[in-house]
């Protein structure tokens, strides 16, 4: 406690890292007291060795040269092994901005001043050439290692970051709502339901994992107006593809004294706009050039990118509209697998045509029909009787499909207690709690869910959204 008195930063607290060394380039220090770190790749010459150290705080590897004056030294480095955690002290800085990287460190004597301080085993499966991204994932303690996913892992938290500034800036207030529930959000019955060794349930009462916050954050909306959370939803769904995960982390906001559906999309499209800006100023820093089958290469994310950022609104447009354009492409080219019927939720299929053919941007469809969404979404009054439609809306990228997905909430208590009687829901009162908001202060207000994983992987590149959670859980997956 009295050591760490006075230390108004943590400079000089902690270890130096790769990335605070490269953040000196402009005003190097003469020496490098000490730098820790694991061995990509060491190369041998006759008089001087290259060992390539990482330590995952940035994209770079730093260059560490050694001199050799003896041939214990370079049976020393012989014995180097990729992957092996390495110390290194008393390094010389020495600029070399003509090459690849602009410095590197040198060190003489490297008996004394490189220390091996964890070995591996011989079957250290990482080696300095890419793997392929399905062999990776059969390696869950050491895949991070890899320059593709520690970048995807530093990736992650810098949008993260980038969307709590940029809701910060809106006054969002960042609110803990609980993942043990008794409520099926969605009503779709995908639930993973809570046991424990002494029983079922939470002290005996039926209880799931959360699928969604938005119960509870319409709570929260209505005490603070504007909220937000980012929390692991669960999904039992049995779906195992590319888009699906059955732990997945989504951002959900919620604000009061809205009740137009395009406020929301249109504030939705300015936030996301703001979060890929913030960003693209350090795409190089965030995103590596790889060349690799898992991945878009790093001009086609530029292209992504770019794509979001167009100087062209974001496509709009009412689910009927939509449906019958799918029609009419329908009657000229069937879509392989299912026929657009209004009334019916559209499917993959017909999403990626409408985001990556039709549109060719991100694309707003909203106004769905009451029965292909959840009970909460507010009746559109207007609505033809038998065609009625609610204010809801998806966002649909290209090449993703769905990223987002959000309604204006019915906060008329009578409306929303007829709904949820209709699809016969709240049989044991399970729902009492929530439906009583709406007869203590109720407020017109609305709200989103965007799917953490598929807004990475969109923005990254990767085409499988498993990859973009550091362990993940799907149908088809193991657990550890
Ligand atoms: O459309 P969804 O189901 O909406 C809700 O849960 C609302 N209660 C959100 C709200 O209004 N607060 O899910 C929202 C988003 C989807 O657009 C998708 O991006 C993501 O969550 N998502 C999944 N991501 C990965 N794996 C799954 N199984 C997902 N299910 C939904």
């Amino acid at each position: 406690k009295t050591a760490l008195r006075g230390y108004s930063t943590t400079q000089g607290l902690l270890p130096t890292t790769i990335k605070s060394l490269y953040k000196q380039i402009s005003n190097p220090p003469q020496t490098v007291d000490q730098i820790n770190g694991w061995v990509k790749s060491v190369r041998l010459l006759k008089k001087v060795g290259f060992i390539d150290l990482q330590d995952g705080s940035c994209l770079n590897a730093l260059k560490v040269v050694v001199p050799i004056t003896q041939l214990e030294e370079t049976e020393f480095l012989k014995s180097l092994k990729t992957g092996q955690s390495v110390s290194v002290t008393g390094a010389l800085w020495n600029n070399t901005p003509q090459r690849e990287q602009p410095f590197e460190l040198k060190i003489a004597d490297p008996l004394n001043t490189l220390s091996v301080t964890g070995d591996v085993s011989n079957s250290y499966p990482l080696q300095k050439k890419a793997h392929s991204i399905p062999f990776l994932r059969s390696l869950p303690t050491l895949k991070h290692r890899t320059t593709y996913l520690g970048s995807l892992l530093r990736f992650r938290s810098a949008i993260e970051h980038a969307i709590s500034e940029t809701l910060e800036s809106d006054q969002f207030i960042k609110v803990a709502p609980p993942i043990l529930t008794s409520s099926d959000c969605e009503g779709a019955g995908e639930l993973f339901k809570v046991a424990s060794t002494s029983g079922d349930g939470y002290f005996g009462k039926p209880t799931f994992l959360t699928v969604s916050a938005q119960l509870h954050l319409e709570i929260m909306a209505l005490a603070l107006s504007r909220c937000y959370s980012l929390i692991p939803c669960f999904r039992a769904e049995k779906s195992d593809t590319n888009r699906h995960l059955s732990e997945f982390w989504m951002l959900e906001l919620e604000m009061c004294f809205i009740d137009d559906v395009h406020k929301l999309t249109t504030f939705v499209e300015s936030m996301l706009r703001r979060v890929v800006k913030s960003c693209y100023d350090r795409i190089d820093e965030l995103i590596p050039q790889v060349d690799f089958r898992d991945s878009l290469s790093k001009e086609e994310i530029i292209e992504r990118w770019n794509l979001l950022l167009s100087p062209k609104p974001w496509a709009n447009i009412t689910y009927t509209d939509a449906i019958e354009i799918l029609i009419e492409k329908h009657k000229k080219e069937p879509f392989p697998k299912y026929e657009p019927i209004w009334g019916e939720s559209l499917q993959t299929e017909h999403e990626k045509w409408l985001a990556d053919k039709y549109f060719n941007s991100p694309v707003f469809v909203t106004d769905y029909p009451r029965d292909c969404k959840a009970f909460y979404m507010k009746l559109n009054t207007d609505s033809p009787a038998g065609r009625e439609t609610v204010a809801c809306f998806d966002l649909l990228f290209p090449d993703m499909g769905e990223v987002v997905g959000g309604s204006i909430r019915e906060d008329s208590y009578q409306l929303i207690f007829d709904e949820v009687e209709r699809r016969n829901m709240n049989r044991s009162g399970e729902l009492d709690w929530y439906l009583s908001l709406r007869k203590e202060g109720t407020v017109s207000h609305g709200g989103f869910g965007l799917g953490l994983e598929r807004f990475v992987s969109y923005l990254y590149g990767n085409h499988n959204i498993r990859d973009a959670i550091p362990f993940h859980r799907s149908a088809s997956g193991n657990i550890n």
